[in-house]
């Protein structure tokens, strides 16, 4: 059998073929022929109708969740997971400070402090509106990073003094924080006067 036998025979089964699929109608000598859709895509499309179907009285009638409802769904996920991180970060962390208290975090520390605080604290810490942070006296806190922290998280806002729990980062308050313990009882010259209880050494050290 050479090739060209076998491209005969190709050409003869497909034209009757044809013949069987051709349809009983003519427009101006142009015929169609009927070739159904194969079984796999009468499949797709049926399931496809079935899926829409159950799908749309589903979401329509059955009561399926709306977005609105994904989202509230999803917002309550958030608002839980925010509520722990704010919880957790509103209570002082004794390893998180020791793990900012180096020299090379002070200037980081500065300048938080020179953009946030300065303007009650003065340059320096030596105070103004706020208290003298320099001293050895401490009107809120007792001069040690954890009861810092509470005032600095919290603020005493009606006595002048914000809370920056929600508006600085953590890390930023950190880094405050080790800037005001370098401050302490350096006495600075141009000191506000003494405010609240003087805090002795020893008393101190019980605290740390
Ligand atoms: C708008 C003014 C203002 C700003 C800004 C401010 N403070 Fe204060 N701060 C105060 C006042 C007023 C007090 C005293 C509050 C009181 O008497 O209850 C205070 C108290 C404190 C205390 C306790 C001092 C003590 O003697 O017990 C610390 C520590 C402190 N502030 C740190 C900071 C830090 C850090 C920042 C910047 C992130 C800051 N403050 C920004 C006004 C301010």
């Amino acid at each position: 059998m050479n090739s060209n036998d076998k491209n005969d025979k190709n050409k003869i089964i497909v034209l009757e073929d044809e013949k069987k699929l051709l349809l009983d109608h003519d427009y101006d000598g142009i015929q169609e022929l009927n070739h159904p859709l194969p079984k796999w895509w009468n499949f797709i499309f049926y399931t496809s109708c079935l899926f829409g179907l159950g799908y749309w009285a589903y979401y329509s009638f059955l009561g399926g969740p709306t977005q609105r409802d994904d989202l509230k769904q999803e917002m309550v996920g958030i608002t839980a997971k925010q509520d722990e991180y704010k919880k957790l970060n509103s209570q002082y962390n004794e390893a998180k400070f020791a793990e900012f208290d180096k020299p090379e975090n002070l200037l980081k520390g500065k300048e938080v402090f020179a953009n946030n605080c300065v303007q009650c604290h003065e340059d320096g810490g030596y105070g103004n509106i706020g208290p003298n942070l320099t001293d050895d006296y401490w009107l809120v806190s007792k001069g040690n990073p954890e009861t810092n922290y509470n005032i600095v998280y919290s603020g005493s806002e009606a006595n002048g003094m914000p809370a920056w729990g929600e508006v600085l980062s953590s890390d930023d308050i950190y880094l405050a924080l080790v800037y005001v313990k370098s401050l302490k009882n350096t006495f600075h010259p141009k000191g506000k006067e003494a405010q609240g209880e003087k805090v002795v050494e020893q008393q101190e050290q019980q605290q740390q």
